[in-house]
C-alpha cells in the first residue's frame, strides 16, 4: 500500500483498492461535517492494513466508501480495476456481492440460519447454488468444521466473527474489508480472529483492510494508516517500527535492535506499543 495509487500502468490485481481524491460531505450548508479530506491512497494486493485513527477521524467513512457501501461526495474509488463511480445502484450491489467481503463489529449473521447456511448466503443471493462441500470447507478453514449446523445464538462472539470471516470469503472477494472486528469481543477471541486475518494474507495472499482503535490489533497488519480529520496524517509498515532489544534474536550486525529478527508473536507485542507510542503522539498533536 502507498499513500500515493502508482502512476504506472496498474494491473487490477497489484492494487484492488484505490482512491483518487475522494471527498465524503455530510450534512446540509447549516452543519457540513467533511469526513474525507481529498484521500488518495491504495491498497497492494496480499496486504493486510490497519487503519487507525482518533473517534471521528474518518475511519468508517474511508471503509465504507471503499466497500461501495457509501458513495463519495467528489474523487474517485476504483475495486479490482473497476470505477464504483459509473455503476448505478444494481451493478454496485453486484460488483460489492462478488469482489467485496465485509466484517462488522456486531457480526451480523442471521440468527434464524445455521452457520452453513449463513456462510452459503452471500452465494445465494449471487444467484449461484452453493455446493455443500465448499461451505463447509470455508467453515474447516477458520476453524469451525464441527459447527455447521449451530445457530448464532449457539455460538461464542469469536466463533460467530469466524462464521462472519467465511461468509465474507465464500465469493472469493478482491478485498475483505473489517470495522473493527475485535471490537466486541475478548482478548483471547480477539487474538483468534486476528490470527486468522493475518493467516489469510500470509497464506491465501488476501488483501484485508480492517479498521480498529486497538494496537494489539493494528499489529498484526503490515502496513498502518493513521487518520485524522479526514486525512492520512501518517503510515507506516509494522516491520519497520523500532521495537525494543529482546536479546540475541533481535540482535544485528550493527549492533542495533529491530529489522524484523524478533519472532513473531514477540515482535508483535512491541510493535503494539511502538504502534500506541505513533498514536499517543498524533493525539497530543491534535
Ligand atoms: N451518516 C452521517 N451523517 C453525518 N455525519 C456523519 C455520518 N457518518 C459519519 N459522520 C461524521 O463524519 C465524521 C467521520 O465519521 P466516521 O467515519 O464514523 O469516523 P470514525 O470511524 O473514525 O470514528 C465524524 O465527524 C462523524 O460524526
Ligand atoms: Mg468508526
Amino acid at each position: 500500500m502507498t499513500t500515493s495509487p502508482s502512476a504506472a500502468p496498474r494491473t487490477a490485481a497489484a492494487e484492488p483498492v484505490q482512491l483518487w481524491s475522494v471527498r465524503k460531505v455530510y450534512g446540509s450548508a447549516a452543519g457540513e461535517v467533511t469526513a474525507l479530506d481529498d484521500m488518495t491512497v491504495s491498497f497492494q494486493a496480499g496486504t493486510f492494513t490497519a487503519v487507525m485513527g482518533p473517534s471521528g477521524s474518518g475511519k468508517s467513512t474511508l471503509l465504507h466508501c471503499a466497500a461501495g457501501l457509501d458513495r463519495p461526495t467528489d474523487g474517485k474509488v476504483i475495486i479490482d480495476g473497476t470505477d464504483l463511480g459509473p455503476l448505478d445502484e444494481t451493478a454496485l450491489t453486484l460488483l460489492r456481492r462478488k469482489r467485496i467481503g465485509f466484517v462488522f463489529q456486531s457480526f451480523n449473521l442471521v440468527s434464524a440460519l445455521t452457520a452453513e447456511q449463513n456462510v452459503a448466503l452471500p452465494l445465494r443471493l449471487a444467484g449461484i447454488r452453493p455446493r455443500g462441500a465448499e461451505v463447509r470447507a470455508a467453515l474447516a478453514e477458520v476453524g469451525l468444521a464441527g459447527r455447521a449446523g449451530h445457530r448464532p445464538g449457539e455460538l461464542s462472539g469469536g466463533e460467530r466473527q469466524r462464521v462472519a470471516v467465511a461468509r465474507a470469503l465464500i465469493t472469493g472477494p478482491a478485498v475483505l474489508f473489517a470495522d473493527e472486528p475485535t471490537g466486541a469481543l475478548d482478548s483471547r477471541t480477539s487474538r483468534d480472529v486476528l490470527r486468522l486475518l493475518r493467516s489469510l494474507t500470509d497464506h491465501r495472499h488476501q488483501t484485508v483492510i480492517m479498521v480498529t482503535h486497538d494496537p494489539v490489533a493494528a499489529a498484526h497488519a503490515d502496513r498502518v494508516l493513521l487518520l485524522a480529520d479526514g486525512r492520512v496524517v501518517d503510515e507506516f509498515a509494522t516491520a519497520d517500527l523500532p521495537v525494543r532489544d529482546t536479546g540475541p534474536a533481535s540482535h544485528r550486525a550493527d549492533g542495533k535492535s529491530g529489522g524484523g529478527r524478533v519472532p513473531g508473536p514477540a515482535r508483535r507485542e512491541l510493535g503494539a506499543e511502538a504502534i500506541a507510542a505513533r498514536m499517543a503522539a498524533l493525539e497530543a498533536s491534535c
